[in-house]
């Protein structure tokens, strides 16, 4: 705990918002959490299926925080890391098809309590990296015993195949810090539009399996 404080340079009374802090990020992305688990169980009740595979959930690490900070040209300090680290509380959602992917977000768009402050839709529209994901970040109320704290999380929705391309891209982007040779970006671009490939020719599979369940 020590070093963390140092390395956000906080001293003094911050400590005190600084544990407040982070018990607020966790509670809003338990809650988060909490809906999306929901509305797959509900999923499941109406139509037999689960839309979501797996959920990962993650608050990210005081090294992090600081190194974004410091790219954006921020000090460390509690008041940025509110205002300007919107994924500070991260979840990731994992589904089999990109047809799950939109209900997901669909189901997670008309949520009266989650306000959505920004959308990227790397699906339409992927990074030249090759990288595809959907990704929104809200704000969700959480209720504490004296006052109502909107706390920001962000959500990233990815097929299985987006997952794996994206776990490897990550871990080439790290060990090269960034600047991997040009035939490893040739190749991971290759991958990403195999992902692509695969994520279509998947889904048209199970949409003619489900077709045939339902004729019979
Ligand atoms: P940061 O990249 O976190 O500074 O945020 P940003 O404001 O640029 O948002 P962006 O939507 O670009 O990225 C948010 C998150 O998406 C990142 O922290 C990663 O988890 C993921 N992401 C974005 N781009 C890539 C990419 O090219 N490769 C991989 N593997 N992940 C990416
Ligand atoms: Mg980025």
């Amino acid at each position: 705990m020590n070093d963390i404080i140092e390395k956000l340079g906080i001293k003094g009374d911050d400590i005190d918002s600084w544990n407040e802090v982070t018990l607020v990020y966790s509670a809003a992305l338990r809650q988060v959490q909490t809906k999306i688990e929901i509305l797959n169980e509900e999923f499941q009740h109406v139509h037999q299926y689960n839309p979501i595979e797996h959920i990962k959930s993650r608050i990210k690490s005081p090294e992090s925080i600081v190194k974004k900070l410091r790219r954006h040209g921020y000090e460390s300090t509690i008041e940025n890391m509110v205002n300007h680290c919107n994924d500070i509380a991260g979840i990731r959602i994992i589904c089999s098809f990109t047809s799950d992917l939109y209900q997901i977000v669909d189901m997670l768009k008309k949520q009266k309590d989650l306000e959505i402050v920004a959308i990227k839709d790397y699906i339409t529209y992927p990074k030249a990296s090759g990288y595809k994901s959907y990704h929104l970040i809200v704000s969700i109320p959480v209720y504490l015993s004296d006052r109502i704290v909107n706390t920001r999380v962000e959500i990233q929705v990815r097929t299985v195949a987006m997952d794996f391309w994206a776990s490897l891209e990550h871990k080439i982007h790290y060990k090269f810090e960034g600047d991997a040779p040009e035939h490893i970006k040739n190749e991971l671009v290759e991958c990403a539009r195999m992902v692509s490939d695969l994520d279509a020719r998947m889904l048209h599979l199970n949409e003619e399996i489900n077709a045939k369940g339902r004729a019979k």
